[in-house]
């Protein structure tokens, strides 16, 4: 069967989670139907394919893109994470609310056939159950990042409903991945501690040691947004978004993978930052069972698989560069 050609906008290309979708967007795709853009040129040549600095917050700017590109997906990832957003709340309020409903609007006037934009665990607060937090229950945010989140859901499902919008959402856990360095969240321990165990074999970490989080592989969080996209519309039920979950671990667990295969690899604990509020106003598991139901969705990475795949691959880009 013969793939209908699309044309892919992705807004947030170059933070953590673009680099990644768009290198996979262009394997199943072709490298000149996905357009990355970002409000930061790209380090590198961005896969091969186009690229357009695009500031989500300037409609009309984005509007010139739509007109010219005539997008029939749109993957909206540009945002304020967490703890950059705490310190400045009134910018991530605007960037993260604005700028998603300058892609809804534009998606609707241009007919775009899906929209997908990511939520977060974030949206749970302190009132919500902290273990195997399900899809609905009382949420009461308490980070700006978290805020704008749920609106955001609201707005998501709004537009579903009065504008017939195809508009697809996961609640990411916090993402571990190799090739690109998380842009400011809470949950971003979990990646450097990785690099900074092969730099040094130690690590000073912002979180406690009994803080337990969801978190996901970043090939597991890619797959699930490419599965949710590719699902047939009818077995979208949630237009929100999705719980999706993937392993749970705390920072004492995730440091004793590591010195199963670093001997002597050393933790220390900061005491009192910031992140260590938000990071106890979020829930310790997530039940994705929807997720699972309506489109099949299933994690493949565990701890050790995780553990596993970023040595290996933080090890051999590092060689690369050594290399060159
Ligand atoms: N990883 C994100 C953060 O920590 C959660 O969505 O902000």
């Amino acid at each position: 069967m013969r793939m209908i050609p699309q044309s892919i906008l992705v807004t947030g290309a170059t933070g953590q989670v673009g680099t990644e979708l768009i290198a996979s967007l262009r394997k199943i795709h072709g490298p000149e139907q996905v357009l990355a853009t970002d409000i930061h040129p790209p380090d590198s040549g961005m896969n091969g394919g186009p690229f357009e600095l695009l500031n989500v917050l300037d409609e009309t700017g984005m509007r010139r893109l739509f007109e010219r590109y005539r997008p029939t997906q749109v993957f909206h990832l540009a945002a304020l994470l967490s703890a950059v957003g705490e310190k400045q709340p009134q910018k991530a309020w605007q960037l993260n609310m604005e700028g998603l409903l300058h892609v809804l609007r534009l998606s609707v006037e241009f007919k775009v056939e899906k929209v997908f934009w990511p939520s977060s665990i974030a949206v749970f607060g302190p009132l919500s159950p902290k273990k195997n937090t399900p899809q609905n229950c009382i949420m009461n945010p308490h980070s700006v990042y978290g805020i704008s989140k749920l609106a955001g859901e609201r707005w998501c499902e709004y537009y579903a409903r009065h504008h017939g919008l195809d508009v697809r959402s996961l609640r990411y856990p916090g993402l571990i991945g190799w090739q690109a360095d998380p842009g400011g969240g809470t949950t971003d321990y979990a990646v450097h501690i990785f690099h900074e165990a092969l730099k040094t074999n130690s690590y000073r970490c912002f979180l406690a040691e009994n803080t337990r989080l969801p978190m996901m592989s970043m090939p597991d969080a890619i797959r699930a947004t490419i599965e949710l996209m590719e699902a047939p519309r009818e077995r979208i039920r949630i237009r929100s978004s999705y719980n999706i979950a993937g392993i749970s671990f705390t920072p004492g667990e995730l440091a004793a993978a590591i010195r199963a295969r670093l001997p002597g690899f050393r933790i220390n604990y900061l005491e009192n930052d910031p992140r260590q509020e938000i990071a106890d106003s979020w829930p310790e598991s997530i039940d994705d069972t929807e997720a699972r139901q309506d489109w099949n969705w299933k994690p493949a990475y565990d701890m050790d698989r995780l553990t596993d795949a970023m040595l290996k691959n933080i090890r051999r880009n590092r060689t690369f560069v050594h290399d060159l």
